[in-house]
């Protein structure tokens, strides 16, 4: 259990390059590479252990892996059944989407992870998936892991989805793919969308209409990814906020997925009075650019829309909100209490343990700006948390416990935070 000390900072210009490569899509790589004819190319795939677990995974699942620590390349031999439990470690995305593509794969599967992912919620995949003849179970009917899976015939289906989850979305596209019919997908708000814009470059035939996905069923196999993860722009947000908050500095996040889906925390950011430029600079499978970030004084506001493109980035928002001037808000939030952490009562306790007025709803909290002071944080394993406070600490100096699981999404954050301030790390 590792903690970590950062020291209040300097002012500070600073261009990043190598911000952690999207985390969505790196899964998503991996995984849908399974579905392809040939070899998959995939270079600045994200190696954190996320998504080292899912590239572990699709070794246990019989793909050919090449790595030459810069290229990986990923031939698909069929999905084989394992003697392995796959294990997805942290990651909420690897364990649902796995759902979804093993749903109707030949075989018996069992998806495991770490103690957080085992109490996480997974009807929310199970159920639709066994209503179209899936056969998945797990503890509590289903819902948690480690879950099992029969690869089983699947009936086509026209599925209204109550939560705005791409998740969800996306086990449900992957299903679909091998179902017996037609297939449509609604949701309530729309979600990241990189499952249907991967696979559609991919060959396969999805459409999108408003909140609704119609997937046909695959007739062939699918034309392999050749793609360059852009950098993602959830860590790259930790930096932005850094900049926001302190006086004089300034900060370009380069070649970032500009996906609108992605990037409503920097427009939250710029509501607040950040100065914030996008440049785009190439459109394949997503556009991808460069996102400066300037420092001014911040003004609170209220987040009530569009959630679910700015769920991960809530925890680095809220401590923009500490440093703003007023009462800012966030509404229509409860899925942060089902994340790495519940995420309303980590961000609650820990704003109040640095000093900040907050008040806790039951979808989301209240946050009074006002002078933050140093304080000793728990991350509760939950690496948002953990980067959100030691951003925080750059105003006012910051201890955080338990930081190891910054390794999940972002192993370079602490070679990037030590070219602004002075960190101190302890076993
Ligand atoms: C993700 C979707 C989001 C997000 C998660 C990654 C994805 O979750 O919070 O970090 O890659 O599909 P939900 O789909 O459950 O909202």
């Amino acid at each position: 259990m590792r903690s970590a000390e950062v020291l209040a900072c300097e002012t500070f210009s600073l261009s990043i390059c190598d911000i952690a490569a999207d985390k969505s899509i790196s899964h998503r790589c991996a995984m849908f590479s399974m579905l392809a004819e040939g070899e998959s190319q995939i270079t600045n795939f994200l190696r954190a252990e996320d998504t080292m677990n899912t590239l572990e995974i699709v070794k246990n699942l019989g793909a050919i892996v090449e790595d030459d620590g810069s290229v990986i390349k990923i031939r698909s031999q069929g999905i084989q059944e394992s003697s392995e439990i796959l294990d997805c470690g942290n990651s909420g995305t690897g364990m649902r989407l796995f759902c979804g593509l093993l749903s109707s794969a030949n075989g018996h599967f069992i998806l495991s992870g770490d103690k957080y992912l085992r109490r996480r919620p997974m009807k929310r995949v199970t159920a639709p998936l066994r209503s179209i003849g899936a056969k998945l179970d797990g503890r509590k009917d289903g819902d948690l892991a480690p879950l099992s899976i029969r690869g089983a015939s699947l009936k086509a289906f026209n599925y209204e989805s109550k939560i705005a989850s791409a998740q969800v979305k996306s086990a449900m596209i992957l299903a679909a793919l091998r179902a017996d019919g037609e297939c449509r997908f609604s949701e309530p708000e729309l979600s990241r969308d990189h499952t249907e814009r991967m696979l559609k470059g991919m060959g396969a035939e999805i459409e999108v209409d408003g909140l609704t996905t119609i997937i046909q069923p695959m007739k062939s196999l699918l034309t392999p990814l050749n793609i360059r993860v852009p950098a993602d722009p959830s860590s790259a947000f930790f930096f932005a906020v850094a900049a926001a908050i302190t006086p004089g500095a300034n900060v370009t996040l380069e070649g970032v997925t500009l996906n609108k889906t992605r990037i409503e925390a920097f427009k939250a950011l710029e509501r607040m009075g950040a100065k914030i430029t996008y440049t785009t600079l190439e459109d394949k499978y997503e556009p991808i650019g460069n996102i400066r970030v300037e420092h001014a004084p911040l003004n609170a506001i209220t987040v009530e829309e569009n959630i679910s493109w700015l769920i991960d980035e809530l925890p680095a928002l809220s401590i923009a909100f500490a440093c703003a001037k007023g009462r800012s808000v966030i509404k229509n939030a409860h899925e942060l209490r089902v994340k790495e952490s519940d995420r309303i009562s980590t961000v609650v306790n820990g704003l109040r343990a640095c000093g900040i007025e907050v008040e806790e709803y039951e979808d989301g909290y209240s946050v009074v700006g006002g002078d933050l002071h140093k304080g000793k944080i728990d991350s509760h394993g939950d690496h948002r948390i953990a980067m959100s406070f030691l951003i925080a600490g750059l105003r006012c100096g910051m201890e955080v416990d338990d930081v190891e699981c910054i390794n999940t999404s972002f192993p370079n954050f602490f070679a990037l935070l030590e070219k602004i301030t002075t960190l101190k790390l302890e076993q």
